[in-house]
């Protein structure tokens, strides 16, 4: 029989008494106990940043700590991330910086890149690319190449500074520069996302508000 701990773990807002293994990873405490499977596990080992949490303000891989040295930490998900103050009426400004610069393909990294962005923001709200490509060193994607990824983050953070926000906070239609913007009007019919040769991933275009590209990918109500 192995002795449990109890624990108390305040996440998005809420706190939780659990009963936790001394062995039990964070990760596995949010995603078991909790029933937060958003947060996703890639390695177990410290290595992807798939399971990327904030602790404490501080982005953390939650697999490598255990959920009983987290007792009496304050933790946001991804789950949390639409209930930010700065969040629209629909999602946060990076989920929507995700979803309008195609930041995601498979989105299995997404809720961990989310993670580091938002840790991101709150520490430097006007980073440049180098700070950006800094703070995501530590997650790995495999789809991307990280590209849309940094613009994602680079348009949070310019909605966040209110720069292109002009009707209180909801995004400007196709983003934020009209320059590099991808306007699906005028794509290449054997283009998908405005990139040649694309993958096929999910397109933004199709999404609406609470469909399965939300709760999927962006609001991180996956397995
Ligand atoms: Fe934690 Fe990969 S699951 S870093
Ligand atoms: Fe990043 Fe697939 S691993 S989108």
């Amino acid at each position: 029989m192995t002795d449990e701990t109890e624990i108390t773990l305040t996440v998005n807002g809420t706190e939780h008494t659990v009963e936790v293994e001394p062995r039990q990873l964070l990760v596995h405490a949010i995603r078991e106990e909790l029933d937060m499977t958003g947060t996703h596990i890639g390695c177990d080992t410290g290595n992807c940043g798939a399971c990327t949490v904030v602790k404490d303000g501080e982005p953390i891989k939650s697999c490598l700590m255990f959920a009983a040295q987290a007792d009496g930490a304050e933790i946001l998900t991804v789950e949390g991330m639409e209930d930010l103050p700065e969040a629209g009426p629909e999602l946060h400004p990076l989920q929507e910086g995700f979803k309008e610069e195609h930041g995601l393909q498979c989105g299995y990294c997404t809720p961990g890149m989310l993670m580091a962005g938002k840790a991101l923001l709150d520490e430097n709200p006007d980073p440049d690319e180098d700070d950006i490509r800094e703070a995501i060193s530590g997650n790995l994607c495999r789809c991307t190449g990280y590209q849309n990824i940094v613009k994602s983050i680079e348009y949070a953070a310019d909605e966040l500074e209110g720069r292109t926000a002009t009707d209180g906070g909801a995004v400007a239609e196709n983003g934020r520069d009209a320059e590099t913007a991808f306007d699906s009007e005028s794509a290449d019919a054997d283009t998908f996302c405005g990139v040649e040769d694309c993958c096929g991933g999910p397109s933004a275009d199709d999404a609406g508000p609470g469909d399965q590209f939300e709760r999927e990918y962006l609001g991180g109500d996956s397995e």
